[in-house]
């Protein structure tokens, strides 16, 4: 099984966002986030790389939509999951998928680490992070801050 990396903030009850954007912007967690995703690839869905609304720099992004037509000068675009992980090898880098909902459900059986900022809140919204099923995940980082902490679980059964 190859890395693949789901990275998420989240709050209690798994919430990640609303639709239209995420709960939390917390400079700490966007600054993590771009120290660990540099050099790598993200994948995400067309509602999420809408949302975000900008190519982030120093990163090949591949874009999942059904739509046929859909087009981006400097995203790669993919209609499937299989496309999507052939798209990011290709790339070179670490990959990791970044959302939102559908996204994370897709890749869920196939990811092998978590890089997840936990909100010690709950958020309004109806858009939610897969349960963390401890059968699955074992958490083998944690760094506490003041109303969050940064947690990395990763996946018990890497030899399937
Ligand atoms: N808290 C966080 O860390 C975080 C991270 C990312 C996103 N978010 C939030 O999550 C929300 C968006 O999530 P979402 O679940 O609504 O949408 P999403 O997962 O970002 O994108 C869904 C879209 O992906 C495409 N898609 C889904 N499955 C596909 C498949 N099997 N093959 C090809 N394309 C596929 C479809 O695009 P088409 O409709 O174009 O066909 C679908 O509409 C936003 O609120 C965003 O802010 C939060």
């Amino acid at each position: 099984m190859s890395e693949l990396t789901a990275i998420v903030i989240m709050g209690h009850g798994g919430v990640i966002g609303d639709g239209a954007d995420q709960p939390w912007h917390i400079a700490e967690d966007q600054q993590r986030f771009k120290r660990l995703t540099t050099g790598g690839v993200l994948i995400m869905g067309r509602r999420t790389f809408e949302a975000i609304g900008r190519v982030l720099p120093g990163r090949t992004t591949v874009v999942l939509t059904r739509d046929p037509e859909w087009r981006h000068g400097q995203v790669t675009v993919a209609h499937d999951a299989d496309a999507a992980l052939a798209a990011a090898r290709s790339a070179g880098g670490p990959i990791f998928v970044a959302g939102g909902g559908e996204i994370y459900r897709l890749f869920a059986d196939r990811l092998t680490r978590l890089e997840v900022t936990l909100v010690d809140a709950e958020a309004e919204g109806d858009v939610t992070f897969p349960v963390i099923d401890t059968d699955t995940w074992y958490e083998s980082a944690r760094e506490n801050r003041d109303g969050y902490s940064f947690v990395t679980w990763e996946r018990l059964d890497r030899a399937g």
